[in-house]
């Protein structure tokens, strides 16, 4: 599923750059990864990018609390 459209890329691609340990967790850091260092357009995308960085960081904070 595509999660940009004006620089496109799929949630395979956040999924990945979130996994990096090499990536802040930060939005602008994500989406960089995501899109080989572009900025957003329209942002659009910002809020599902910002609940899928929530989802990554509670899952994690889950993890490490086990
Ligand atoms: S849809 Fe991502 S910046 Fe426009």
């Amino acid at each position: 599923m595509y999660i940009c459209m004006c620089n496109p890329f799929t949630d395979k691609d956040l999924d990945k750059a979130l996994k990096d340990e090499g990536v802040s967790n930060k939005t602008s850091q994500v989406y960089k990864a995501c899109t080989g260092g572009e900025k957003p357009c329209c942002g659009t995308c910002i809020c599902e990018i910002n609940d899928r960085i929530e989802a990554h960081n509670s899952e994690a904070l889950l993890m490490a609390a086990e």
